[in-house]
């Protein structure tokens, strides 16, 4: 864990604030690569990850820019109220949504506050005279973080902004913007749980390969799925060979956690990762976003605060 200071807060957007954070005697934090996040853990207890993003490199602060979000369990509305000077723990650096490759074209898509991992993955690929296209999609000017820097930038010509409430830009047309990158172009997309769906939806349509798509959720599309569907289950401990029931409304996670089995969590909706665990017996009925389609099939890994069994055990190698 890294001790930090809220060094400046500054309004970015509508709704959207940029934090910049820094070690109180403003040594140097360690480096990042294009696509990663840090997990802030609040006063309140809350732990929340953020992709960090920054117009300049400076390596003394990192950046993220968080969007109030009118749903939120907490984490965005606690950090719009952090004030300069306020102390945080942060975690180092990790990154799940990497860059792939710099000699293949990149097409990056941000919906929204989207745009936070995809603005250091611009950086990185204009510095490195990469081949991309970046099409920034919001409402307006005034809703989409970072626009106004973004339209002046080193990289303005890549730059494609889609403005739904200006009927002189108008919503992107993702299907043909798909259609006109589909051979060896890499996708990147991320943004709200329901615009990642539909762009990924688009390019399975279109026979985007599978490998070539990466995606970010911050929180979990809407499930079809209820409680009521759920069935209960066993979970085993492969280690120990302790056996827990996991209950019609209960979570793998839960019941670890409610009989000592530590396992870290954090969104508690298969988005971030932090929870995945091995699977060395029984069938995952999956219930995330973070793994890929690939994975869901192979059913080696399992969300354990999120996702079920389709067998009657699940041995996780804990
Ligand atoms: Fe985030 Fe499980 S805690 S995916």
């Amino acid at each position: 864990m890294i001790a930090v200071v809220v060094k400046n807060v500054v309004l970015e957007a509508h709704s959207v604030v940029r934090i910049v954070l820094g070690r109180e005697d403003n040594e140097r934090l360690p480096t990042f690569e294009a696509g990663a996040h840090i997990e802030i853990h609040l006063s309140s207890g809350l732990v929340r990850q953020y992709s960090l993003c920054r117009l300049q490199a400076d390596d003394r602060y990192y950046e993220i820019a968080v969007l109030k979000d009118p749903e939120s369990r907490g984490g965005s509305r606690q950090v719009h109220a952090l004030k300069i000077g306020d102390r945080l723990s942060i975690s180092e650096p990790r990154n799940h949504f990497p860059l792939v490759s710099l000699k293949r074209k990149s097409l990056l898509i941000a919906g929204g506050i989207g745009v936070t991992p995809l603005l250091p993955m611009a950086q990185t690929l204009a510095q490195s005279g990469a081949d991309f296209e970046f099409h920034y999609c919001s409402k307006s000017p005034d809703h989409a973080a970072f626009s106004s820097a973004l339209e002046v930038g080193s990289f303005a010509d890549k730059m494609h902004f889609h403005y739904s409430q200006v009927s002189s830009s108008g919503r992107m047309d993702v299907r043909e913007t798909l259609s006109e990158n589909l051979v060896d172009v890499e996708l990147y997309v991320c943004g709200p749980a329901n615009f990642i769906t539909a762009v990924l939806e688009e390019a399975k349509t279109l026979g985007w390969p599978e490998i070539r798509l990466h995606r970010e959720f911050f929180s979990a599309p809407a499930q079809e799925t209820t409680a009521t569907e759920n069935t209960e289950f066993t979970v085993k401990i492969f280690s120990t060979g302790e056996a827990f029931l996991v209950g019609e409304d209960q979570t793998i996670s839960q019941v670890l956690d409610e009989n000592g089995v530590f396992l870290p969590v954090s969104c508690e909706e298969g988005v971030c990762g932090t929870c995945m665990t091995q699977v060395v017996d029984g069938i995952p009925d999956h219930r995330d976003v973070f793994l890929t389609d690939k994975e869901h099939q192979e059913g080696k890994l399992v969300m354990a605060c999120c996702s079920r069994s389709k067998t009657k055990t699940l041995t996780l190698d804990l």
